[in-house]
Formats: C-alpha cells, sequence, structure tokens
C-alpha cells in the first residue's frame, strides 16, 4: 500500500528548515517545497532535501505549454520527485506534460501532480469564472480531462477523493487541507484528519503548519505519521 506523508516546508530560513526535516525525517516520507524556499535558495535546497527524502516541488504551474513544459522538466533535472501544475492549464498543455512525465519516467520515477481545486476555496472565495459549478463538479471535470490526457496524479481535498477514486482507480491522490479537529485550520477551508482522508481514498497527505508550527513537531509529525497506518 502506498501511502505518503509530506511535510510542507513552508519556512524562510534553510537552516531552521533542515533542522526540522533532520528532527522529523523518521516520520515523513516526503518533503514539499514552494516558491517560499525556492526562489530563496533555488537548486541547492531541492539537492540537499532530496539527499533526505524524494522533493516535491509545488510550483503550480500554470502557462503555455512550452513554458509548463520546461517548468517540469527543470523541477526534475533539480532532483524533484514529484511536482505541481494547475489542471487549468487545458488538454493542450496536460497532454504533452503526460509525455514528459511518461520521458522522464525512464530516468527515474517522477509524478506530474494535476492541481484541482484549492483547499482553501469554498463557495464564496472561488474566482468569479468557476462559481457556477460546484466545487465537486469542477474538481471532477478538471480530473476527467487530466485523466483523458494521460495524467494519472491529483491534487484535491480529502472531500473529493472517494468520488474521484470510483471513477478513476488506481490514481494517486493527495490530499492537503488536513487537520486533527482540535487543530487550527488557518486559510484551509475544506479540511479533513489524516486518518478519514486514508480512509476516503488518500495516496498521500501534504501536513505543513500542524507540523512546523507545533511547540514540539517530532510529536506532531509522529501522530500525523501513525495515521498512515503502516
Ligand atoms: O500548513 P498547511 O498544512 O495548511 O499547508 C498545506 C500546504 O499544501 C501548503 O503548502 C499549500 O500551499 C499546499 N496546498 C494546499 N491546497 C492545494 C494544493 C496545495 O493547501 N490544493
Amino acid at each position: 500500500m502506498s501511502r505518503d506523508l509530506f511535510l510542507a516546508l513552508d519556512l524562510d530560513d534553510k537552516a531552521q528548515a533542515l533542522e526540522l526535516v533532520h528532527k522529523v525525517s523518521e516520520f515523513i516520507t516526503g518533503i514539499k517545497i514552494g516558491p517560499r524556499m525556492g526562489f530563496k535558495y533555488g537548486a541547492d535546497i531541492v539537492s540537499e532535501l532530496a539527499k533526505i527524502k524524494p522533493v516535491f516541488i509545488d510550483n503550480k504551474y500554470f502557462d503555455i505549454p512550452n513554458t509548463m513544459l520546461a517548468s517540469v522538466r527543470s523541477s526534475f533535472n533539480m532532483g524533484a520527485s514529484f511536482c505541481t501544475v494547475h489542471a487549468q492549464s487545458g488538454p493542450e498543455a496536460l497532454k504533452k506534460l503526460a509525455d514528459l512525465e511518461a520521458e522522464l519516467n525512464k530516468t527515474r520515477a517522477f509524478k506530474v501532480l494535476v492541481v484541482t481545486v484549492l483547499t482553501s476555496f469554498n463557495k464564496e472565495t472561488m474566482p468569479v469564472n468557476c462559481i457556477k459549478a460546484s466545487i465537486t463538479e469542477q474538481v471532477q471535470a478538471l480530473a476527467h480531462e487530466a485523466y483523458g490526457c494521460g495524467l494519472r496524479s491529483f491534487v484535491c481535498s480529502a472531500l473529493e477523493v472517494e468520488a474521484l477514486k470510483n471513477n478513476f482507480p488506481g490514481c494517486y491522490f493527495v490530499t492537503p487541507g488536513i487537520r486533527f479537529p482540535e487543530e487550527s485550520a488557518g486559510d484551509q477551508k475544506r479540511v479533513v484528519g489524516p486518518k478519514q482522508a486514508f480512509n476516503l481514498g488518500a495516496s498521500a497527505i501534504v501536513v505543513g503548519r500542524p507540523i512546523y508550527e507545533a511547540s514540539d513537531p517530532v510529536e506532531a509529525a509522529k501522530k500525523y505519521y501513525e495515521a498512515l497506518g503502516l
């Protein structure tokens, strides 16, 4: 059973980030970095982290196909094992990305993760061009398009994963917006507990603030890791 826990390393300081990763490494299976760390420290932080755990670059590319392909290839070349792209980039880009993913996998394992609808969105905060359909309908439609283009890994809320799993069996589902009930949701709107996320069909959970802002990050990571039931 493949179950992952990605630590979202949304921090500013490299030394602090590395110290945290070393402390919790036993209780995570991967590390997610976004522009906050990536722009500041560049390829070096990716290769450094990749020596500890597989790295997931979360820059959520959304651009013309040529730029998206170059961005994904560059993420792979830096040493990442995962990177995110927006499903809304459309079928032309998505098909080319599926071909690129297949090509890169000849060298080493690499997943292009397709972001459906951000977990910080709810009905009230959706952008104007997206308010006509429900979030569930949009997630389904975007996943359907990306699946048709050949992509098999998705980022969605755990609230949508059950339906997606039924429609797209055998895919890899990454779910952010994970919280124990007693924890603050922050800006996340569609939150689910870690065990529930896996019960609903998640392949991976992404957890940031509940671990790196905890008074005891090792204890917090351990609690989330135990939810993987490995
Ligand atoms: O701190 P928290 O656990 O809310 O962090 C969640 C992480 O997952 C953040 O880095 C956020 O950018 C990312 N993410 C998300 N929702 C998505 C895709 C990625 O929260 N749909």
